[in-house]
């Protein structure tokens, strides 16, 4: 296996990157190290040019995300982590693959039709662009597996289909088709606030979503403020289809507990909100506070961060080479 994936280095590692994402990435590192394959992980700090953001704000960024995923359990013993910009070869392999991507392609993804708007002629051609980068990020490593949270679908179908046409049109057999690894409890982690919109890095307001660096007092303030409904539990998950605040909220004690739905309202049901909230609440205190405790104590050392940063680019970019090298040559191209 070849498992590949990233994250913006933008704000602050949250819940839904880590049941969504992180969790994942660390289950499957494991399992990799031991079967022989290659896992990497980077800090998408290319992509978050398609943001208007201070260059301070992502140096610090890029180093707090890389503190935060090592603290989260991502073991650069067993997976190569590092920040995307120190790895030329994404960035040479998104421009060689614009000459395949198609522009209806990119019009129909909805990150660009939600985030450009109404201003689609004052948006960045990085923010159109930004699905190409991300093809090219998995496929100059020719993964096989990208687990991300169902946001991130779309993106990998539209790698997948980059990499089939260019592999037809230029007679080679280049790109694998990447398959993305998407949990199947806590794919889409919604925000405390509105149980239709996702727990989000950008959302203006901190008490939508937990943070893995908030302390227990912020995080059990923040699930007994949580929106919900004054209904109790029902007994199985069907009951919770036109209820999102609750169902959300389940879903993140099932994920916690590595339970079923129906398995947490099994216990819960009949129970109302006063009951069910301080039991999530020490639940999530307890998941996460060993998590803080490591980031807390690695966060501020820069030099640390910065050397596991750049071994992980050096290994990455030998494996980049020979990928990017095939494509150079199957375009035609003289280096
Ligand atoms: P990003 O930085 O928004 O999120 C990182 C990972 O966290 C997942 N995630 C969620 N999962 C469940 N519920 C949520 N509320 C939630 N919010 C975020 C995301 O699905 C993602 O897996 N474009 C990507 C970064 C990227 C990338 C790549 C990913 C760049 N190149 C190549 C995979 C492969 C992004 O912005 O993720």
């Amino acid at each position: 296996m070849r498992i590949v994936s990233g994250i913006q280095p933008t704000g602050k590692l949250h819940l839904g990157n880590y049941l969504g994402a992180i969790r994942n990435w660390v289950r499957m590192q494991d399992e990799n190290a031991a079967a022989g394959g290659e896992t990497l992980f980077f800090l998408a700090d290319l992509h978050s040019l398609s943001d208007h953001i201070p260059a301070e704000t992502r140096r610090e960024g890029v180093r707090e995300m890389a503190a935060a995923l090592i603290a989260a359990g991502v073991d650069p013993a067993r997976a190569i982590l590092f920040n995307q910009a120190r790895v030329p070869a994404h960035a040479e392999l998104c421009w060689l693959l614009n000459g395949t991507a198609r522009m209806g392609w990119l019009n129909r993804m909805t990150q660009w039709k939600d985030k450009a708007g109404k201003n689609r002629e004052g948006a960045s051609v990085a923010l159109f662009d930004y699905p190409v980068l991300q093809a090219a990020d998995v496929l100059v490593y020719q993964a096989t597996h990208v687990p991300v949270g169902e946001d991130q679908k779309q993106h990998l179908e539209l790698a997948r289909d980059i990499a089939t046409k260019f592999n037809t049109d230029f007679g080679v057999e280049l790109f694998p088709l990447p398959d993305p690894i998407i949990p199947p409890a806590a794919a889409r982690i919604m925000s405390l606030r509105d149980g239709s919109a996702k727990m989000s890095k950008s959302d203006p307001s901190d008490m939508a979503r937990i943070n893995l660096a908030d302390d227990d007092d912020l995080i059990a303030q923040k699930i007994k403020k949580a929106k919900t409904d004054p209904e109790p539990l029902p007994g199985e998950a069907a009951g919770l289809e036109a209820r999102p605040e609750a169902r959300n909220l389940v879903g993140i004690y099932a994920a916690l507990a590595d339970q079923s739905v129906d398995q947490v309202l099994a216990r819960f049901a009949g129970q109302g909100f006063g009951a069910f909230k301080p039991a999530l609440a020490e639940l999530l205190v307890e998941t996460l506070r060993p998590i803080r405790d490591r980031f807390v104590a690695l966060k501020d050392d820069h030099d640390a961060i910065d050397r596991v940063l750049m071994a992980g680019a050096e290994r990455a970019a030998a494996l980049a080479a020979p990928t990017l090298d095939a494509a150079y040559r199957a375009l035609g191209l003289f280096r």
